[in-house]
């Protein structure tokens, strides 16, 4: 038996037990089940500024629950494509009959120059952060001749992680009842239960330490790095403390 809770801050394993676990393809949109609504207007925002239309060839990183995809095959895009970190996440969302594929922002599975639009939202922020530049090249590799790529909720300086740090399970079962309830309560205990009896160590696995943050002074010199032409950029109405870039692969 593993007395110690170790804490895990590893985003991809996050997003692997997510999808193992989700019983509504919006959980994988990692923005909690009340914000399904959120979820639909940030991207059809997003379609909005990037100016989707038929002629496209959309690769959405990081796809979340497919919003952008399902709205980009309703405007008729020529083709959309969603990555997600994980085969868990793919299985889910294939299931629901979407174009989707495993794929990390920095080793993107996509050929060069064959998306005209490109969104990146909500995702840079867990990439670790040496590799937040390898992949905006990535972006910039996949990407044709004048695309439009939308990058989202990028924080502008460091987050507090709400998350405490837990000495023992009972310490984090009663922060779990007392936060989100009995559910959550409910599925922790079955997770430690199934750990206990594999005889693997307790592990928590959050999921809100926040990798990446970049002041606009920082993010873009970062993107004329990559050979990515700032269009404009500005606050995000859903997390003021966070910026949204749309940028441009010169011609
Ligand atoms: C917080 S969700 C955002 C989903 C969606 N873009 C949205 O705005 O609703 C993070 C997404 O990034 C993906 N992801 C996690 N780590 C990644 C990485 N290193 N590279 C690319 N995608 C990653 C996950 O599969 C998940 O779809």
């Amino acid at each position: 038996m593993h007395p110690m809770l170790t804490r895990s801050d590893d985003y991809v394993e996050y997003c692997r037990e997510t999808a193992k676990h989700a019983r509504d393809p919006h959980d994988l949109s990692l923005r909690g089940r009340h914000l399904k609504n959120v979820t639909r207007l940030v991207h059809e925002q997003i379609a909005q500024e990037i100016g989707l239309s038929t002629a496209d060839d959309l690769v959405d990183i990081g796809c979340g629950n497919g919003a952008m995809l399902k709205i980009a095959e309703l405007a008729g895009v020529r083709s959309a494509t969603g990555l997600l970190a994980t085969e868990e996440e793919v299985t889910v969302l294939r299931g629901f009959g979407l174009n989707v594929r495993q794929g990390l922002a920095d080793r993107l599975p996509v050929a060069d120059a064959s998306a005209s639009a490109i969104v990146c939202n909500n995702v840079l922020l867990v990439v670790p952060r040496q590799k937040v530049q390898a992949s905006l090249c990535e972006i910039h590799r996949v990407a044709k001749p004048g695309a439009r790529i939308f990058l989202g909720e990028i924080p502008r300086a460091e987050q507090h992680d709400p998350t405490p740090t837990f000495a023992s399970r009972r310490e984090l079962l009663n922060y779990l009842y007392r936060k989100h309830g009995m559910r959550a309560w409910l599925g922790m205990v079955r997770r430690l239960a199934y750990q206990q009896l594999t005889g693997k160590p307790a592990l928590v696995n959050s999921g809100t330490k926040i990798s990446f943050w970049a002041a606009p002074e920082e993010f873009i010199p970062m993107l004329q790095a990559a050979d990515l032409r700032l269009v404009r950029h500005w606050e995000c109405w859903q997390y003021p403390t966070r910026s949204n870039y749309l940028v441009q692969k010169p011609e």
